[in-house]
């Protein structure tokens, strides 16, 4: 199977999707369209969204104002986030993400979490039918285990469903997980990634080693999840090199995502407009083998997925 989504879909992909978590949420309309601007003059065309993301809202402002070029962008969406609550939930999503986008497809349709083994059977059906009936046009899962998709991708073939032939999960910087077995894996079964929170949800940025405030310090889910002090040194350390190489550290933690082979594309995002410069530098930087090293080096390589940590 081919990863090029643009020769699948018929349409330009870039090198970098924006993420519209924040549309509706922490940035207001003006903040949001600002964004969507600032996104589309670096030539991005790839827009992920969610069902759950701040109440609809941010799927509603995306159709605003992408319903002028929707056939240049690639829109993209989830449904069935946790706890799956089963099929009918699941069409009422989906045509409820349609209206809010104002179309009558989406380019990539997710499920956003694994529905568990019990009812996998009954999601990848009802994708199926949401397909026949022409609701998306590719399907992705978005934080699954390797095994969770391979399996997912067997039941699909023998359901009728849509393959799989996108992933989203997370990747950064001090996030790695996904290097064991999911980027492998996606590479080998030629499967696309699209991952998310390159900057550590705004770690990665530096500003809470000098007592700045942000998602890290309003969402405890955030906090718990970039917890660990080592982390926290990495960002410093990553400041660091920034400064050294003189670009900016957002540039660099979204490039160097995007330098592993089995990366598509990372999707960035901010909550306000003066946020979006930094990473959208990361086009430019010239991520020569040795600067990929030397970010690698900031943080602990996730072991193999064989344990045999002497052969790695
Ligand atoms: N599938 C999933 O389960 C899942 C989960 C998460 C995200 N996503 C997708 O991936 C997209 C990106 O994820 P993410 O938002 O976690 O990405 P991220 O790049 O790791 O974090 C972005 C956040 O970092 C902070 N930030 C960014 N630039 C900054 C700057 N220059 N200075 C200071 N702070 C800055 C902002 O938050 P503050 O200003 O609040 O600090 C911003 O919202 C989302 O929009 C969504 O589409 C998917």
């Amino acid at each position: 199977m081919s990863r090029d989504l643009g020769a699948k879909l018929g349409k330009a992909v870039s090198a970098l999707a924006f993420g519209v978590m924040q549309f509706g949420g922490k940035a207001d309309a003006p903040a949001s369209r600002a964004m969507y601007d600032q996104a589309r003059a670096a030539g991005i065309t790839l827009f992920d969204a969610a069902y759950i993301y701040t109440d609809g809202a941010a799927e509603t402002l995306l159709g605003e104002f992408s319903q002028s070029e929707r056939d240049n962008l690639v829109l993209i969406s989830k449904c069935g986030y946790a706890p799956y609550q089963g099929r009918a939930a699941l069409e009422a999503q989906v045509r409820e993400s349609l209206r809010r986008l104002r179309v009558d497809q989406v380019d990539i349709l997710y499920l956003h979490r694994y529905p568990g083994d019990d009812l996998l059977d009954e999601a990848l059906e009802c994708m199926r039918d949401l397909y026949r009936a022409g609701a998306f046009a590719l399907l992705g899962v978005s934080n699954f285990a390797a095994w969770q998709v391979m399996k997912a991708q067997a039941r699909a073939a023998d359901l009728g469903a849509p393959p799989i032939e996108v992933l989203q999960p997370m990747y950064n910087l001090v996030k790695r997980q996904a290097e064991v077995e999911l980027l492998p894996m996606a590479l080998a079964e030629g499967i696309a990634v699209h991952s998310y929170s390159p900057l550590g949800g705004g770690l990665l940025t530096g500003k809470y080693a000098s007592g700045g405030a942000g998602r890290l310090t309003e969402d405890d889910r955030y906090a718990a999840r970039y917890g660990p002090t080592w982390m926290h040194e990495a960002a410093v350390a990553l400041a660091t090199v920034a400064k050294e190489v003189g670009q900016p550290p957002e540039a660099l933690a979204v490039a160097w995502a995007a330098t592993h082979p089995g990366i598509s594309a990372p999707i960035i995002s901010a909550s306000r407009p003066g946020q979006m410069a930094a990473a959208l530098a990361a086009t430019e930087v010239e991520m020569t083998p040795q600067l990929y090293a030397r970010l690698s080096a900031l943080s602990p390589t996730p072991a193999p997925a064989t344990d045999r940590l002497e052969e790695a």
